[in-house]
């Protein structure tokens, strides 16, 4: 089998099931060394597993996005990648943690704080931690995906997020435009068969949506035109 992205490095985040999984499963069977973060070790070893099969390998790499004080975990992740592979060509940010849709008036200080620290936070301090590295790895992407909401009562804990890390993410965009080859990704998804959708949408047709796989390989025909 030809393996098109050997000696190619990615970090997944959201890689221990449905979407994210899907993408660092497919990356590995493209000869990519996958590095996988979620919270659940389990599922990190599930993808682990699968990779394995392909005859690829994984490092494994477990964080809550969503604790209290993560900075110093994820500040330390660049530099760790750095001195590990001396590369980064692919960041996916596929984690997302469920938010309890509620009105604006009744979310919870609880809710609120982990929303913006896990779905939020995580991105800006992933990108200000892994942008040297992806700006001196010649033609890196970074993804990240656009949540599954548009302006409606309820939603605005999803809605919030989707905002401004499109607004950041634009920025970020703009002032390193000719400077880096870097191309950063903000997509949108068709409805996907995971955990997160089910959770969303309980009452919804599992049958007429994507699979994961289906997903990532729309994902990746993005990335690598
Ligand atoms: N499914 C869809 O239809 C759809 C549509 C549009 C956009 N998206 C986007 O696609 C991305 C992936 O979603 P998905 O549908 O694949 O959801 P999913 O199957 O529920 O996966 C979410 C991932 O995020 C991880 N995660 C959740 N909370 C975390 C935390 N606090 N710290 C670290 N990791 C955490 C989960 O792992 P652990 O629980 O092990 O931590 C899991 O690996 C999300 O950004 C979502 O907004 C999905």
């Amino acid at each position: 089998m030809p393996l098109p992205l050997k000696g190619k490095v990615a970090f997944i985040t959201g890689a221990s099931r449905g979407i994210g999984q899907a993408c660092a499963i497919a990356l590995a069977q493209a000869g990519v060394h996958c590095i996988l973060s979620a919270r659940t070790q389990g599922g990190l070893m599930q993808t682990d597993d699968v990779i394995q099969s392909y005859g690829g390998n994984a490092t494994l790499l477990p964080l809550d996005l969503s604790s209290y004080n993560p900075s110093q975990q994820i500040d330390l992740i660049g530099p760790s990648i750095a001195s590990e592979f001396n590369r980064l060509d692919i960041f996916i940010h596929a984690a997302f943690q469920y938010v309890p849709l509620t009105p604006v008036t009744h979310i919870t200080d609880s809710t609120w704080d982990k929303n913006i620290q896990a779905n939020l936070s995580s991105s800006w301090r992933f990108i200000r931690t892994l942008s040297p590295l992806l700006y001196a790895t010649v033609n890196a992407n970074a993804v990240f995906f656009q949540p599954m909401a548009s302006i409606q009562p309820f939603w605005s804990p999803v809605t919030s997020i989707q905002s401004a890390l499109g607004a950041m993410l634009q920025s970020w965009q703009q002032e390193i435009m000719q400077l880096y080859s870097l191309q950063i990704h903000y997509l949108s998804l068709p409805p996907t068969n995971t955990l997160l959708r089910q959770s969303f949408f309980p009452a919804e047709n599992k049958h007429k949506l994507n699979t994961p796989e289906q997903t990532a390989k729309e994902i990746l025909a993005k990335i690598f035109p």
